[in-house]
């Protein structure tokens, strides 16, 4: 697993951003996006570069992690909403290449079938973007999810109903259910991009990254996967015991190794 550790939250934005511009100046390409507040200095840092004609999205499709189950789509707290407010409406993707589960199935077991044989058709995601929860969950696969899951519905820990509460006005208007990418689904991206900001997430990236793999961590997986960027910034790496050696480890990559700007 690869730690960058970044001084404060805005250099964690511009470094993702310069690892997401090395899938989208591909020619093609399909990116796995994530909704909650982490990501949205990231994705505007992607804005201004696309504003700035540096990257383009046309060609390109995306796959969301998650969405909550019985909210209309134009629900304005819909990830599928949200997506679009934060990122897909402000750059040239194509909206119709813009995908998130149906969280307004009558069955949502299919729609969690659909959802997977949709990424596989669409050939796989090449980098998916990833927030963690205070409890370590990734997508909305909570504390005690099978590491091999698929997209499927599942009930939201009380701790992530009161951390999204803010979005909503009050807890009791956080839907309860969830349709989420697996921690299985997840693995096949082929490269996994996890941020983590704030002293509220170091003991979460201390258990990902250092912890054992296991369920009550559903983060852990990422020190399965053969290709995983972690980036942090001072305050989430607080726990690390090896912080000094990823901080080394980073510094001295070869240069073909390191995060090449576009
Ligand atoms: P946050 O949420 O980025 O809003 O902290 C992350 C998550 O719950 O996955």
């Amino acid at each position: 697993m690869e730690v960058i550790i970044c001084p404060d939250a805005e250099a964690v934005a511009r470094t993702a951003a310069d690892l997401f511009a090395t899938y989208i100046t591909r020619d093609t390409c399909t990116l796995g996006l994530a909704t909650g507040s982490t990501p949205v200095a990231t994705y505007k840092e992607l804005i201004r570069r696309y504003e700035a004609g540096e990257l383009s999205f046309k060609n390109h499709q995306a796959f969301l992690l998650d969405e909550y189950v019985g909210l209309d789509r134009d629900h304005e707290q819909s990830y599928y909403r949200t997506i679009r407010r934060e990122l897909t409406s402000h750059i040239d993707i194509d909206d119709n290449r813009v995908h998130s589960p149906n969280g307004m199935s009558e069955n949502p077991s299919e729609a969690g079938r659909a959802y997977d044989d949709a990424i596989k058709e669409a050939g796989g995601i090449d980098l998916q973007l990833l927030g963690i929860g205070t409890d370590g969950h990734i997508g909305f696969n909570e504390p005690g999810s099978s590491l091999v899951s698929r997209t499927r519905l599942k009930t939201l820990h009380p701790q992530t109903i009161k951390d999204n509460a803010r979005f909503f006005g009050s807890p009791e208007d956080v839907p309860i259910h969830v349709l989420t990418q697996g921690l299985g689904t997840i693995s096949e991206a082929r490269h996994l991009l996890l941020l983590a900001t704030g002293e509220g997430k170091a003991q979460a990236i201390a258990d990902t990254v250092e912890g054992p793999v296991a369920a009550v961590c559903p983060a852990s997986i990422l020190q399965l996967h053969p290709h995983a960027t972690v980036i942090v910034d001072e305050a989430a790496a607080s726990k690390l015991k090896l912080a000094r050696y990823y901080r080394y480890a980073y510094d001295n990559k070869p240069e073909w190794q390191q995060i090449q700007k576009a």
